[in-house]
């Protein structure tokens, strides 16, 4: 079982389209996929109503998850963390304890383009068109991550 971390601040925006898109595209007996924000700040909610609205129109169902801080037993339950921006990247590192843990840590654009270190931009005091564009941008790249898990 491949386990993938999406991570991002408030794990209401961001990181749970990323969560919910890549398991749309994997096979769940294969691939265990989960999110995280970094800041605890949101802990137990539930995605950001943009959000929601915004997977719902590709077909996706998120209303369900909840949001939940990051953790250091992250780096031990999980093969891959992708951080949506370099903030969040920083922030993840910053709890590492050793080499193992840093490799798991990745951009997540960068598996669109290899190291451009792009942020996936927060939507979360923006315009709804926002969202709109974060959610293409990140089915591009969980596209990526699908491809490159069933090869
Ligand atoms: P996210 O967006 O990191 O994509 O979930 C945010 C959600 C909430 C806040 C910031 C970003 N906030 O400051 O409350």
């Amino acid at each position: 079982m491949k386990k993938i971390l999406m991570v991002c601040l408030g794990n209401i925006c961001r990181s749970p389209l990323a969560e919910g898109i890549l398991k749309s595209k994997v096979n769940k007996e294969e691939v265990f996929v989960d999110s995280a924000g970094t800041s605890g700040h949101h802990n137990g909610e539930a995605p950001d109503k943009r959000s929601i609205e915004v997977a719902y129109r590709y077909g996706i169902d998120i209303s369900k998850q909840k949001s939940r801080k990051f953790t250091v037993a992250d780096f031990d339950n999980f093969d891959l963390i992708y951080a949506m921006d370099d903030s969040n990247y920083h922030n993840i590192l910053g709890l590492s304890r050793n080499d193992e843990d840093v490799s798991k840590v990745k951009m997540i654009l960068n598996e669109v383009e290899e190291n451009s270190n792009t942020n996936v931009p927060d939507p979360y005091y923006g315009a709804e068109q926002g969202f709109e564009n974060v959610f293409k941008t990140l089915d591009e790249a969980c596209e990526v991550i699908a491809k490159k898990i069933a090869n």
